[in-house]
């Protein structure tokens, strides 16, 4: 029941207040897998703010599959000038011959066979694209959840855990949107916006007054 209301204040939130952003086209569960995945390989290292003018000028290089299999690699180079690390660029080229001949992948495993496609981006694909239960876990979803169960010293394994506890089985795909868009916008790191957050009645890390301090800065 406890997970059910705060699965229903998260979502809610994000059907009024989630980000209009370009490849969220689509229904839920059902978006244009090449639009997905080309932004998630673009979001593994460059922040939303800062992509979205390299992601529409890739598009428009590329706008389909085919299109990005078919160019030079060369090309593809030129169009992901000024996004860094250019194994991804690599990479999409590489996994784009790939689905050109084989389709786009049908689930979670297919996707992470791919050339530079790792747990993350395979969750989020196969969620936001096929509507698959796949939780994603980043720095985000850690920050999220630690806070949410009040746990400062969250292993990896304990934040796998919690997220695909949480994740909305009936919605996977906005679930796992939902939880970027709240930590991107609302838990952020230092001095999260509580008064405006859709589930601090869920938090724990708010009930004890300190959202700020989870998690604890890791040992080093
Ligand atoms: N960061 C990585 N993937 C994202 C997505 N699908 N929406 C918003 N932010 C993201």
């Amino acid at each position: 029941p406890e997970v059910g209301a705060l699965r229903r204040d998260l979502l809610g939130w994000f059907d009024r207040a989630g980000r209009d952003l370009p490849w969220r086209l689509g229904d839920e569960g059902r978006r244009d897998p090449y639009r997905v995945w080309v932004a998630e390989i673009l979001l593994q290292q460059t922040q939303v703010a800062r992509g979205l003018g390299y992601y529409e000028r890739f598009l428009e290089a590329f706008p389909t599959v085919q299109a990005l299999a078919a160019a030079p690699q060369d090309a593809v180079l030129k169009a992901w000038e000024g996004c860094g690390y250019y194994a991804r660029a690599r990479n999409l080229h590489r996994a784009a011959a790939i689905i050109d001949e084989q389709g786009f992948p049908q689930d979670y495993a297919g996707w992470l066979a791919l050339p530079g496609v790792g747990p993350y981006t395979a969750a989020a694909v196969s969620s936001l694209a096929l509507g698959e239960p796949r939780a994603v876990n980043d720095g985000n979803v850690r920050r999220v959840l630690s806070r949410l169960r009040a746990e400062a010293h969250p292993s990896d394994k304990w934040v796998q855990e919690q997220a695909d506890r949480l994740l909305d089985p009936a919605r996977p795909g906005a679930w796992n949107e939902a939880v970027m868009d709240l930590g991107a916008t609302i838990c952020v790191p230092k001095s999260p916006a509580c008064d405006r957050c859709p589930v601090s009645a869920h938090c724990a890390a708010y009930q004890l007054g300190q959202p700020g301090d989870f998690p604890a800065p890791k040992a080093r």
